[in-house]
């Protein structure tokens, strides 16, 4: 996804309050070795759904910030991996119940800085409470193994250790799931954190970070630096005291910091973009197909590496599909995320915005026909609003086929068969997520394994997994091990053989 670029929330003419108002509102701080610490200027948080409200402000950090939140881990380290598993496990459950318990307040929180529907943000809250739970119960199943020496009166262990201070940069589009699947695993298995969250929506992160300093967690072992990703994420990503980075966001930053992070002989995890396909074969239920296919392009704004935006459907049933696409497009309401009866958000940004519509004129410009919305929307406030755009009568090579979008814009490829259709699938730098929408087993059963993607959705969205299993990609959309699940061991601990001759 693109969030990482996108903090381009200064750059945006769309502040309304008086310098009055923004400096008597609430000022959140970043949070280091256990204080809250000012950082050198600080940055609105406005809502994308009303460019009138400001949330709040936050802090921006600096360098000098990076460098004392990686000593203040750096130095709670020992005390924390030789701690107690239990007492770790009690703060990862309490901050956990938490969060469930303020799902409300805190889904509200997230859709008003993210634009998000506020069904969604709620879920999106409850998503993060639950692996937070999940990872209290992980933390005391870290296992290893025992196994015999090739050699005689020798005994081989092998065991997982923590990496030691981990950095994690995290997106605008999942400003709260997404930092609960890094921080959770990293701290169940022992490392120290500093945490980066994308300037566009630091809100919903403060929250959690917030919580996190009241559950009994140490001072020094998670910290909290907002700030540009050009500023704090690349000083997380140089800093010689972290020793692994995993990070959510464009593939172009995603390549660089590989590249760095290989340079600096560390370890690192990357979820990037997608140009995920959803299948829509003629033997399809048609209205299950539809629903599935409006829900992983468009809900959300599209706004979700895990969102198709190549809908790629065979002849027999293309005519129907998209005569029922429009049927059903004609009733998703774009509006106010906290507002009831919303379906879809504003998108999150004003660059954002411009990306989107920039893409609309692209695909008319290469030849597909916009069959349905791509228009800028007005509704009762300024917001960053458009209806979600079907191109249909698009091709694999168009660009709005094969560059990540970002947004509610989807093409639609029409194919021969099954075989066309696979081959169109994995026609793709990308590799996330695909979906196929069959009543066939045999070729849900072939798509299942040659689909060149890490996750295959059959019959249901390609966008919204589940909490405890592995997530990612292949290709260009990841890089590194697997988040999530116990499949996150991978990344956030490191394996020691060790040999006792007795
Ligand atoms: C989902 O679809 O449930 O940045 C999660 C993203 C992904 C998360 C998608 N890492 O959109």
């Amino acid at each position: 996804m693109s969030g990482y670029q996108s903090d381009k929330r200064t750059d945006a003419p769309k502040i309304h309050h008086t310098f009055h108002v923004l400096v008597n509102m609430k000022q959140h701080s970043n949070f280091i070795g256990g204080d809250w610490k000012e950082g050198t200027g600080s940055s609105p948080n406005v809502n994308p759904s009303n460019l009138s409200d400001t949330i709040a402000m936050y802090t921006q950090g600096d360098v000098a910030h990076v460098d004392e939140a990686v000593a203040a881990a750096t130095a709670a380290f020992p005390a924390w991996v030789s701690g107690s598993v239990q007492a770790r496990s009690d703060a990862l459950d309490k901050i956990g119940t938490e969060i469930l318990a303020r799902r409300d307040e805190l889904g509200r929180l997230l859709a008003r800085e993210e634009g998000k529907a506020l069904p969604d943000a709620v879920s999106e809250v409850v998503r993060a409470g639950h692996i937070f739970k999940f990872f209290a119960g992980e933390c005391l199943r870290l296992s290893g193994e025992i196994i015999p020496s090739v050699r005689p009166e020798i005994g081989v262990e092998i065991t997982r250790e923590p990496i030691g201070v981990v950095g994690l940069i995290t997106p605008w589009n999942f400003p709260i799931a997404i930092p609960a699947w890094k921080i959770a695993p990293a701290l169940a298995y022992g490392n120290c954190v500093v945490l980066k969250p994308a300037d566009l929506v630091p809100g919903s992160a403060w929250a959690l970070a917030e919580i996190i300093s009241r559950s009994g967690i140490p001072a020094g072992v998670f910290n909290l630096v907002m700030g540009r990703g050009s500023v704090i994420g690349d000083a997380l990503v140089k800093h010689p005291g972290v020793h692994a980075i995993s990070f959510t966001g464009s593939a172009g930053v995603g390549a660089r910091i590989a590249a760095q992070c290989a340079s600096l002989r560390k370890k690192v995890q990357l979820e990037m973009g997608g140009k995920n396909p959803q299948v829509v074969l003629d033997d399809a239920d048609l209205s299950q197909a539809v629903e599935l296919t409006v829900q992983s392009a468009f809900y959300s704004t599209g706004q979700r590496c895990t969102a198709a935006s190549r809908i790629i459907v065979t002849a027999g049933i293309y005519s129907r599909f998209m005569a029922a696409m429009k049927d059903r497009m004609a009733r998703i309401y774009v509006g106010d995320a906290l507002a009831t009866g919303t379906d879809i958000g504003p998108v999150s940004s004003q660059s954002q915005l411009a990306q989107n519509l920039a893409y609309v004129e692209i695909g008319k410009e290469e030849g597909a026909s916009l069959a349905v919305g791509g228009e800028r929307l007005k509704r009762e406030n300024e917001g960053f609003y458009m209806s979600p755009a079907l191109f249909s009568e698009s091709t694999a090579e168009m660009r709005i086929n094969r560059e990540e979008i970002f947004g509610p814009v989807a093409g639609v490829i029409r194919v021969r068969d099954y075989e066309e259709a696979l081959a169109t699938a994995n026609d793709t730098e990308f590799g996330l997520c695909a979906g196929i929408a069959t009543s066939n087993l045999k070729y849900a059963t072939h798509f299942k394994r040659h689909s060149h993607s890490g996750m295959v959705m059959v019959n249901l969205p390609t966008a919204g997994v589940d909490y405890h299993v592995a997530f990612g990609g292949r290709k260009g959309s990841s890089y590194g091990a697997r988040e999530q699940g116990r499949y996150a061991q991978e990344f956030f601990t490191t394996v020691k053989t060790a040999y006792t001759y007795a």
